[in-house]
C-alpha cells in the first residue's frame, strides 16, 4: 500500500516537473525568437486573413497542424493588442473535405452586406469574414468562412466556392473596401500567367471578373500573394495606389521575395506609372515573402501596416529550428515619399516595438574603434537588441557593426558607400549548412548623404535592417550558437566617426 503511495507520489512529481520544464522553456528554445511573432509549434508560412477587430489585431497564418514541414493547410490564428504582442489561439478553419486552406486575407463586414453576420446587437450588425483560396491538386478557388465571435471560431460558407474558373492555379484573394464605388475589391494570383485579376462584388459572396494587370515589372517565377492599398504621397496633397504582388522565384535576393508597383486605381483597373520593365523590391533580404497589409485599424489610426513571412521557399523545409519550424517579420508602417527615382515605398517598424526597448546604452561621436573599446571594457553583449547608429563615413569603403558574434560566428551589417550598398552578409553566421541556398551575402541599394543611419534589430536567430528611415530594408533569419551575442562596430578606416549610438535590450514578448 505503502509503496504503490509512494510510486503514485514519485510520478505526479515526475509529471508537476515536466509541466513545470515544458512552462518554462517553450519560447526560450535555442533559436526562439523573441520578439517577432512564432507559432507555439509545428510549421508557419504565409502570414493570413490579417484584420483589426474590436480592439484586436487577428494574424492567421498558414498552418500545418500536425508537423514542422508544409502540409495540411489550415489557418492557424494569435491576437494582439498592438501587433508587438501576441496570444496563440486554437487553429482558426482547418482543412477538410479534401480541400486545403491556402492563403487569403480578412475583412469586418461592418454593414453585414453578406447577410452572414448574426449580431444581436442592432447598433453593431458586423462580423468577420475570411476570403482564402481552396486548393486541390487540380483546381484553387476563392472561398469564404465567417466568425460571429470575434474570431474566435469559424464557419466555412454552405455555397463556396465563390469563385471558380477552373484554374488550376488561381489563389491568395486580398479583399479590400473601395469607398468611391461602394464595393468590395478582390486582388487574386493568376500565378502561372504572372497576372493579377481583380474582381467586385456588393456582398462579398457573389463576384463580377474586372480586369487584369501583368506581367509587369519581375517575372521570372510565379506570382503569388498580391495586395493593394493606397497611401498618401508624404510632404504633398497626392496620392498613390501600391499594387505589391510576389514571385517565386525571381526575388532579388534569389528564391521567393516581394515586389510593388506605384499608380492609381480606379476601381476597376490598376495602371503603372513607371515604364512596364521596372522592378521595385519590398525588401533586399532573403526572408521577406507573402506580405499584406492590414484591413482595418484602431479608430483614427489610418496607418497602413503590413506583416510579411520571415523566410524563403528555396530553404523554408529546412530551418534547424526544432519544435515549430516559421516566423513572421516584424509588422511594418508603410509610407510613400518622393525620390529622385521616383515615388518609391518608406517602411519602418511599427512604433509599438519602442515598448519592448529597455537599458539604454548612449554614445556620442566616437570612432568606431573608440566604440569597441567601450563594449570591451563594459562587457557590452547582447542578442535581444535594437541599435540606432548616425555615420559619418568619412573615407570609408566598408563599415558597419557586425552582430551575434563568439566562436567565429558573426552576421554582418555593412554599408559600401562607394557603390552606393547596404548588405548583410550571413555567411558565418552560425548554422549555414542544412540547405545550400542559405549561406548568402545580400545588399540593398542607398542614397549616400553625409550620414548614413543605420537601424538594426537583432533577435536570437534574425536580424531586420532599416536603413535611412525605411529607405531600403532586409530582413533575414541567421541560427547562431546560444553564446554568440556579441556586437563589434568596425570600419575598413578606423576613423569612421558615430555621431549618435543608441542601442536598447528589447525584452521578450513571450512572458
Ligand atoms: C505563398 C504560397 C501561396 C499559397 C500558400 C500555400 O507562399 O505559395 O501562394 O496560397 O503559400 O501555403
Amino acid at each position: 500500500m505503502k509503496a504503490k503511495a509512494s510510486i503514485l507520489w514519485r510520478a505526479s512529481l515526475f509529471l508537476l516537473t515536466a509541466v513545470l520544464i515544458a512552462a518554462t522553456t517553450q519560447f526560450h528554445e535555442q533559436y526562439r525568437l523573441q520578439y517577432h511573432f512564432t507559432p507555439p509549434r509545428n510549421w508557419a508560412n504565409d502570414p493570413n486573413g490579417l484584420v483589426y477587430y474590436k480592439g484586436e489585431y487577428h494574424l492567421f497564418y498558414q498552418h500545418n497542424p500536425f508537423g514542422t514541414k508544409w502540409g495540411h493547410m489550415s489557418w492557424g490564428h494569435a491576437v494582439s493588442p498592438d501587433l508587438v504582442h501576441w496570444t496563440n489561439l486554437p487553429v482558426a478553419i482547418p482543412e477538410g473535405d479534401g480541400i486545403m486552406i491556402f492563403s487569403g486575407s480578412a475583412v469586418v463586414d461592418q454593414h453585414n452586406s453578406s447577410g452572414l453576420c448574426k449580431s444581436v446587437d442592432p447598433k453593431d450588425p458586423s462580423c468577420l469574414i475570411a476570403i482564402y483560396a481552396g486548393h486541390t491538386e487540380t483546381l484553387q478557388t476563392q472561398n469564404i468562412a465567417f466568425s460571429n465571435d470575434k474570431g474566435r471560431t469559424w464557419t466555412k460558407y454552405s455555397g463556396n466556392p465563390v469563385i471558380d474558373l477552373h484554374l488550376k492555379d488561381f489563389r491568395d484573394p486580398k479583399v479590400m473596401w473601395y469607398e468611391p464605388s461602394k464595393r468590395w475589391i478582390m486582388a487574386t494570383a493568376v500565378s502561372q500567367e504572372r497576372k493579377i485579376r481583380f474582381f467586385s462584388s456588393t456582398d462579398l459572396i457573389h463576384w463580377t471578373q474586372l480586369g487584369d494587370f501583368g506581367p509587369e515589372g519581375a517575372t521570372e517565377g510565379v506570382w503569388e500573394c498580391p495586395d493593394l492599398y493606397e497611401l498618401p504621397v508624404e510632404g504633398t496633397n497626392e496620392k498613390r495606389w501600391v499594387l505589391v504582388v510576389n514571385i517565386n522565384p525571381g526575388g532579388i535576393a534569389g528564391g521567393s521575395g516581394g515586389q510593388y508597383f506605384v499608380g492609381k486605381f480606379d476601381g476597376a483597373k490598376f495602371t503603372n506609372e513607371n515604364p512596364p520593365a521596372t522592378k521595385l523590391w519590398l525588401d533586399y533580404g532573403k526572408d521577406y515573402y507573402a506580405a499584406i497589409s492590414f484591413f482595418g485599424g484602431p479608430p483614427k489610426d489610418s496607418r497602413v501596416q503590413m506583416l510579411g513571412w520571415y523566410s524563403n521557399w528555396l530553404y523554408a523545409n529546412d530551418t534547424p529550428e526544432t519544435t515549430w519550424r516559421g516566423a513572421m517579420a516584424m509588422p511594418r508602417t508603410m509610407t510613400l515619399k518622393k525620390t529622385s527615382d521616383g515615388i518609391r515605398l518608406i517602411q519602418q517598424p511599427v512604433k509599438e516595438f519602442e515598448t519592448l526597448r529597455t537599458q539604454l546604452y548612449a554614445l556620442r561621436n566616437l570612432t568606431v574603434d573608440q566604440i569597441d573599446r567601450r563594449f570591451d571594457r563594459d562587457g557590452f553583449k547582447g542578442n535581444t537588441v535594437e541599435i540606432e547608429a548616425e555615420i559619418e563615413p568619412g573615407e570609408a569603403r566598408d563599415f558597419g557593426v557586425s552582430v551575434l558574434r563568439g566562436g567565429g560566428q558573426e552576421t554582418v551589417i555593412g554599408v559600401k558607400p562607394a557603390e552606393k550598398q547596404v548588405y548583410i552578409d550571413r555567411t558565418k553566421s552560425g548554422d549555414v549548412g542544412f540547405n545550400k541556398d542559405f549561406s548568402s551575402r545580400d545588399a540593398g541599394p542607398m542614397h549616400v548623404g553625409e550620414t548614413v543611419k543605420l537601424h538594426v534589430y537583432v533577435d536570437w536567430s534574425g536580424v531586420e535592417v532599416y536603413l535611412n528611415d525605411g529607405e531600403t530594408t532586409l530582413a533575414e533569419r541567421v541560427f547562431p550558437g546560444p553564446d554568440s551575442k556579441g556586437v563589434k562596430f568596425f570600419s575598413d578606416s578606423g576613423a569612421t566617426r558615430v555621431k549618435t549610438l543608441r542601442i536598447w535590450r528589447l525584452t521578450s514578448i513571450w512572458k
